[in-house]
């Protein structure tokens, strides 16, 4: 008898574990405003991978659990991506319901005139009826070559900007295009407060993700307060630091290579993750999911997805987090300012104040 209810306190005391084991390995989504669709806080980034490399990446990524892929008209992946969504959903591995996938208007279409004409050839591309998300990628706006939908620059390397960007003129017709269902939820990547403010008054679907360079260099605590009180939920980009961006930014743009982070080597992230039996990119990352930010790491390698997703299992101490927190540098762990579009900052919309901001630039 005695024996029975001791079997009876292990197994409930066992099952109780189970469950919040497997509570906290589960993926987990975040609820968007006004539309109440989930979005999986754990993302694929696919940034600098190739169509070759990311057709089997994204296959690869979603046999493990992934359901959220972020891409951008800029990154000429679009179409590998479709593919390896179609064939992973014909080979009846899952459904489009499951999927939550996101795109982002061009700086090159960033009017109003050019939102349908976009999102139609990236819906092409990408192969599908509608994307989860759809985001106006920057605040501002370059003329475009008609011919390869690039950027036009000038003799002297500047590049054409398109003086006349409106925001709330493009925002009217993604809301239509909302409205026809060719988009499911709306949001913006790389604007200030301002810009989003004048966005939010005017717009009858409100922003409800923003997209920006987020990590413990750069926590960007101000706009995420800002978020936070309009509903706004916020995505990490770079949320490792991006070190594949150093060898990007030297080799194509000539940058000074020892001015970019290195956040997983950093000794304090190190020192939790030996504590957690975790490794620095997972410390990364659940410190930012912890506190409800959505995050899209890149990865092109099967064992780095892996440990990208493996964050739900474990959980960050307050002390922890305050000594993640301490990390921030403001304003000057900023990666990405863009500048390397040569002439970018005189264009109105240019999103970012300059002081401190040419500290990666050589
Ligand atoms: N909206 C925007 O303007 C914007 C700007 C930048 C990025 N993004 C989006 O955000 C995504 C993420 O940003 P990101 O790609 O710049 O930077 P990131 O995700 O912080 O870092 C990606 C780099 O880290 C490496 N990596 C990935 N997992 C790792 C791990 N567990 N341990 C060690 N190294 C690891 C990757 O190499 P391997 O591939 O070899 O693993 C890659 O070089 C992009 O891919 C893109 O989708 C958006």
């Amino acid at each position: 008898m005695k024996c029975g209810i001791q079997l009876r306190c292990i197994s409930n005391i066992s099952l109780r574990y189970i469950s919040f084991y497997s509570r906290l390995r589960k993926m987990k989504f975040v609820t968007l405003s006004q539309t109440k669709n989930l979005m999986p806080t754990v993302g694929l980034g696919t940034w600098q991978a190739p169509p070759e490399v990311i057709e089997t990446v994204v296959y690869k990524a979603l046999d493990l659990g992934y359901r959220h892929i972020d891409t951008a008209f800029n990154y000429n992946n679009e179409e590998a991506i479709g593919n390896a969504i179609k064939k992973w959903i014909s080979d009846g591995k899952g459904t489009r319901q499951d999927l939550f996938i996101t795109t982002k208007l061009p700086h090159v279409g960033n009017r109003a005139s050019d939102v349908k004409k976009f999102l139609e050839l990236q819906l092409r591309r990408l192969q599908l009826d509608y994307v989860d998300l759809y985001l106006i990628h920057v605040a501002f706006g370059f003329h475009c070559d008609p011919e390869k939908l690039t950027p036009l620059v000038k003799p002297n390397g500047e590049y054409e900007l398109d003086m006349d960007t409106n925001h709330v003129e493009t925002w009217r017709v993604m809301e239509q295009c909302k409205q026809e269902g060719r988009i499911r939820n709306l949001g913006l990547s790389n604007f200030n407060e301002d810009q989003i403010s004048k966005i939010v008054k005017e717009a009858t679907v409100k922003p409800q993700v923003l997209q920006v360079e987020l990590h413990a260099y750069f926590q960007q605590m101000a706009l995420r307060k800002f978020c936070d009180e309009h509903d706004i939920i916020v995505t990490a980009y770079a949320p490792l630091g991006s070190p594949g961006a150093k060898d990007h930014f030297v080799s194509k743009y000539n940058y000074s290579p020892d001015t970019f982070p290195d956040l997983l080597g950093l000794p304090e992230i190190k020192q939790i993750a030996e504590k957690h039996s975790k490794t620095p990119a997972q410390i990364l990352l659940r410190f930012l999911v912890q506190q409800q930010i959505v995050v899209i790491p890149k990865s092109t390698s099967e064992h780095r997805l892996k440990e990208n997703m493996g964050i739900y299992d474990f959980e960050l101490l307050p002390a922890e987090v305050n000594v993640l927190k301490k990390l921030d540098k403001g304003e000057k762990g900023r990666i990405f300012n863009f500048l390397f579009w040569k002439g970018v900052e005189k264009h109105p919309e240019y999103p970012f104040k300059l002081s401190g901001l040419d500290a990666t630039q050589t």
